[in-house]
């Protein structure tokens, strides 16, 4: 049976559907029956068959706390461990702490006692290092401790060390680390966020670049790796590399609605944010704008995903396609 971890969330529903489809034994874990209803949303946007989500076994539990997760393990033979705090909020810091490398390192020790075969995890390009040249960043990219790395970064790159602890102890891991993931469903969270706020007039674009991947991508290879050999791995998954001016620009046309306009520079957003969070301390209030989300909007960080093309002869679909099937499933 397989065991799959943040199954409410973006990449977790859309690997429940296409595990489920293909008749796999799965439990999932959950913290919500609301979310739940999230993830038969995802379903719908691929089947009109309702009775899908019935063939999962829910599971409720945390996956920082030990108790609720032991019975999750039981009759266990593979993890697809998804589940994370995805935060740029300097006070989140501690809490992905908890869930992003202390949850995983639970994740980690429960599938060696089980004697779990397999486990995917999903790390994310944030735990890549950077090029030096601006070359293209590869698996052999270092992530490097002592630059000034977000409290995500670090807790992703965390989660990975945890993972790599498994393949030391008889459990063969995959890691896939994507770019910033395009999909339907989860409007307001997240990258899904880049959707609603298109569509209810977002006005501002700054010219970054970074990679980005459809979800079905994500899954289709996650899903691959874990019925294939290959084992002890880390894959970056990136479609494309594009400026968030392009990609906005994108879903602004698919969405039918105006384009954003304003270009924000550098320097701009470095003042907001600090201004911001000064404000934030009089407030109380969430900063309108943080330090590495303000840094990453302007940084031009270029992916390759060869080794995972070459390992398994796949291509990605073009984000031009994802982005117009996302719209058009925003639209309904
Ligand atoms: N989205 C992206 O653009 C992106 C890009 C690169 C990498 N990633 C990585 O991809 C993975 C999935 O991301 P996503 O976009 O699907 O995130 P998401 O939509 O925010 O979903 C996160 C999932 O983790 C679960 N979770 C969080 N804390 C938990 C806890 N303490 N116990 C049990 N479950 C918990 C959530 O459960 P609830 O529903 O109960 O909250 C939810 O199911 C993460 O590892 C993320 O770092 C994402």
């Amino acid at each position: 049976m397989i065991l799959v971890t943040g199954g409410t969330g973006l990449v977790g529903a859309h690997l429940l559907y296409h595990l489920i489809k293909n008749d796999e034994k799965i439990r999932a874990i959950y913290r919500s029956e609301e979310k739940i209803k999230a993830v038969e949303k995802v379903f719908s946007y691929y089947t009109d068959d309702t009775s899908l989500i019935s063939k999962i076994e829910w599971f409720k539990a945390d996956i920082t706390d030990v108790p609720s997760m032991i019975p999750a393990f039981v009759n266990i033979n593979k993890v697809y461990h998804c589940a994370a705090f995805i935060s740029f909020k300097p006070r989140d810091y501690r809490e992905m702490r908890k869930v992003n490398i202390h949850g995983t390192a639970i994740i980690v020790n429960l599938s060696i006692d089980a004697k779990v075969k397999k486990m995917c995890f999903v790390g994310s390009i944030a735990a890549v290092g950077d090029s030096l040249k601006g070359e293209l960043i590869t698996e052999e990219n270092e992530w490097n401790k002592e630059q000034d790395n977000s409290g995500y970064s670090i807790t992703k790159f965390g989660a990975e060390m945890e993972v790599w602890r498994a393949s030391q102890e008889d459990v063969e891991v995959v890691i896939v680390n994507p770019g910033v993931i395009l999909g339907s469903g989860f409007w307001f969270a997240g990258s899904g966020k880049l959707f609603s706020q298109v569509y209810n007039g977002f006005k501002y674009y700054t010219e970054g670049v970074t990679g980005f991947v459809g979800v079905k991508d994500v899954v289709q290879a996650m899903i691959l790796l874990m019925n294939s050999n290959v084992k002890n791995e880390r894959f970056i998954l990136v479609s494309e590399n594009k400026s968030y001016k392009d990609v906005l620009f994108l879903i602004a046309d698919a969405l039918g609605k105006k384009r954003p306009l304003r270009k924000i520079k550098s320097w701009q957003t470095n003042i907001l944010w600090r201004v911001s969070s000064i404000l934030s301390i009089f407030t109380r209030k969430e900063p309108l704008l943080g330090k590495y989300a303000a840094k990453s909007a302007h940084e031009v960080s270029k992916y390759s995903s060869e080794k995972i093309k070459q390992t398994f002869k796949i291509q990605f679909t073009e984000i031009e396609t994802v982005v117009k099937e996302v719209c058009n499933n925003y639209k309904k």
